[in-house]
């Protein structure tokens, strides 16, 4: 078993996930990189190897049962140890999604990955991660999960794209009751929002910042000191009503 603090990261192959891998790693942490793809895992996972750190790939999607028990199996088995869980992983909903004409099979799909998702990553990685002596789950959420951001919460646009903000204040309402259990155990839980970040070409036009900076964010709650909170959701390590 490593010495090394290990972190899994989903949807880790692109966009602030990865980032988040380099982030942790470059801290001196082990990373699971896993992907749904377990060939775009290991591509990116090595060319942050090439970079000097110790990240590696995993294939895990993050919607299929079986899927996430081997993945959590594989984890107990080598290396060995989880320290920190990052669910990462969404599915975005088209902005011309209203709440009176969604299709709510694309809807549910959605769900499956965005509240299911981390949901059932976390049940399955949770054994593991109360044997760390320092436990951390970060779920990323979004402002676009809460009634307190005036420019993409709820609320916001006329209601579009309903899919994704229900999930993402469904998440923020997960994380509270999952801390709730967990409070006094060590793990802390919490929900962070990366800002409006770069993830997709056009989107630094419309005042995204560049990806490390929403990739800190996060990585913010993924070394949170034993004392930290635990049940909030914050953006730049500030709390944010939701
Ligand atoms: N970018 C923003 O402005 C912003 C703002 C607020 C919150 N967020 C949140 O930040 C997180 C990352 O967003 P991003 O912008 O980096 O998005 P992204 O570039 O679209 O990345 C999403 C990742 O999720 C993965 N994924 C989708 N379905 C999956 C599944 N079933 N199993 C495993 N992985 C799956 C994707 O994998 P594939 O490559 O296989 O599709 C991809 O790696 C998300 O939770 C998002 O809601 C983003």
């Amino acid at each position: 078993m490593t010495d090394a603090r290990v972190a899994l990261v989903t949807g880790g192959a692109r966009g602030i996930g990865r980032e988040v891998c380099r982030a942790l790693a470059s801290e001196g942490m082990t990373v699971l990189l896993s992907a749904r793809d377990g060939d775009r895992a290991a591509e990116a996972a090595a060319v942050l190897a090439g970079d000097g750190l110790d990240v590696r790939p995993l294939a895990l999607d993050v919607t299929d049962p079986a899927g996430v028990a081997a993945a959590a199996a594989a984890v107990r088995d080598d290396p060995g140890r989880l320290d920190v869980l990052v669910n990462n992983a969404a599915s975005f909903a088209p902005w011309d999604e209203t709440p009176s004409a969604a299709d709510l099979d694309g809807a549910r799909e959605l769900m499956e990955v965005n509240l299911f998702g981390a949901w059932r990553v976390t049940q399955a990685l949770l054994p593991l991660l109360r044997e760390s002596p320092s436990p951390r789950v970060v779920n990323v959420s979004s402002g676009a999960g809460t009634r307190a951001d005036p420019i993409s919460g709820l609320g916001a646009h006329g209601g579009a794209a309903v899919s994704y903000g229900v999930s993402k204040a469904a998440l923020n309402a997960l994380t509270t009751q999952m801390a709730a259990e967990l409070a006094g155990t060590g793990v802390l839980v919490n929900a962070v929002c990366p800002g409006l970040t770069a993830t997709s070409p056009g989107m630094e036009e419309m005042g995204a910042r560049p990806v490390p900076e929403g990739a800190a964010s996060v990585a913010w709650a993924a070394t949170l000191p034993d004392d930290g909170p635990t049940g909030g959701l914050f953006r730049d390590g500030r709390i944010m009503p939701w």
